[in-house]
């Protein structure tokens, strides 16, 4: 893989989503037509580890909100000492960029040997069809978002949420919730969304500026809510593998009660809000509590929303974690370089955990 412009494979797989996000979206219920119908779908459980655990989090909102099906998500290395009870009818949903990580694999056992009679179907979400989760798996779907190469995951993950939209889409419609009319018009949405990827990138000057602000910060605060905490989660994850930056993601409503007497001066919050032309409920709740985090005294910084520091294209509230994402990686990206970590290979952690 050639870096070609880019100093980092992350920069370039950051830079690369639009394209992976382009690629997975050209027919976005299409790949899930092997899956089974909805009448055999009482449950779906999505297990997964880090980045992947994030994206079925969305994944779940998804499911739930939009698809209507009950769903449980479970980092794959807590199911081991907690494995969710048996169900009749249930799709698990394992999430792996690598396909190898040995948590996943060990899950993926255990839901095996509590079916003998096979009462679960296993789709393998990877980005790898030739893994051993993919081979593992009664199903397995590629996100194809091409080889990523650097440690901190970016563009597998933007390809993981399109087809976490895929499947909830492609479910929805088999259950009525949707009609072809509402498909058609959430599609031209998804077709959208490259370009409006294509513009928050062009935002990289002024989320070097913030990232150069921050270059002495120890310890930052992620708020998001409703799909967007999940982004506050993984925005907090890139940020400590790449930077090592102390950063802790939170459901900004959670956030008051307790953890927000741990802001001072020193400590920034970031608060990320969908940028939709109409304020959101949800927006409403983080803007409330953004603005009782800058009375106390702290610093508040803005993601989305017409005064936010980084401003982002307007898109439905539902879709807009596909541009939340971005500003928080490029922001890991650029405080990692103004800190001279080796961006690309952070220490302690490798590509993929093959064990325990
Ligand atoms: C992502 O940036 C991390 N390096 C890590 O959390 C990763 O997502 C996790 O180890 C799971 O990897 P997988 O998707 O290959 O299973």
């Amino acid at each position: 893989m050639a870096l070609q412009k880019f100093q980092h494979f992350m920069l370039k797989e950051i830079y690369e989503q639009p394209e992976v996000i382009r690629h997975s979206l050209s027919d976005p219920t299409e790949a899930f037509q092997v899956l089974p119908t909805l009448d055999q779908v009482e449950e779906i459980q999505i297990l997964a580890c880090g980045t992947s655990f994030h994206a079925g989090l969305i994944g779940q909102f998804l499911l739930e909100q939009v698809a209507g099906i009950p769903t449980r998500v479970r980092s794959a290395s807590e199911f081991l000492a907690a494995p969710f009870p048996r169900f009749r009818n249930t799709l698990v949903v394992v999430v792996s960029q690598s396909g190898e990580t040995a948590d996943v694999l060990a899950a993926m056992q255990v839901v095996k040997q509590s079916s003998p009679g096979g009462a679960f179907n296993i789709l393998a979400i990877t980005n790898n069809s030739q893994s051993s989760i993919a081979t593992e798996a009664d199903y397995e779907i590629s996100v194809a978002a091409g080889i990523e190469t650097s440690v901190a995951a970016t563009k597998t993950f933007t390809a993981q949420l399109a087809l976490f939209y895929g499947l909830a889409f492609f479910y929805a419609r088999q259950g009525q919730r949707l009609s072809n009319e509402q498909l058609k018009g959430w599609n031209a949405q998804l077709d959208a969304l490259p370009a409006q990827v294509e513009k928050v990138l062009q935002q990289e000057a002024t989320i070097t500026a913030i990232a150069a602000s921050l270059k002495d910060t120890k310890t930052l605060m992620l708020l998001g809510t409703g799909i967007n905490y999940p982004i506050a989660l993984e925005g907090a994850l890139k940020l400590k593998e790449t930077t090592y930056t102390h950063a802790e993601g939170y459901a900004a409503g959670e956030f008051l009660h307790g953890p927000i007497a741990l802001l001072d001066q020193t400590i920034p919050t970031i608060a990320i809000c969908p940028s939709q032309r109409s304020r959101s409920a949800s927006a409403e709740r983080m803007l409330k509590v953004a603005q009782k985090i800058s009375s106390n005294g702290s610093d508040v910084i803005l993601l989305g929303g017409s005064d936010a520091a980084i401003v982002l294209p307007p898109c439905e509230e539902l879709l807009s974690p596909f541009l939340n994402i971005v500003p928080l990686q490029l922001l890991a990206y650029h405080l990692a370089i103004s800190r001279n970590i080796d961006v690309d290979h952070p220490r302690n952690i490798t590509k993929s955990l093959k064990s325990s």
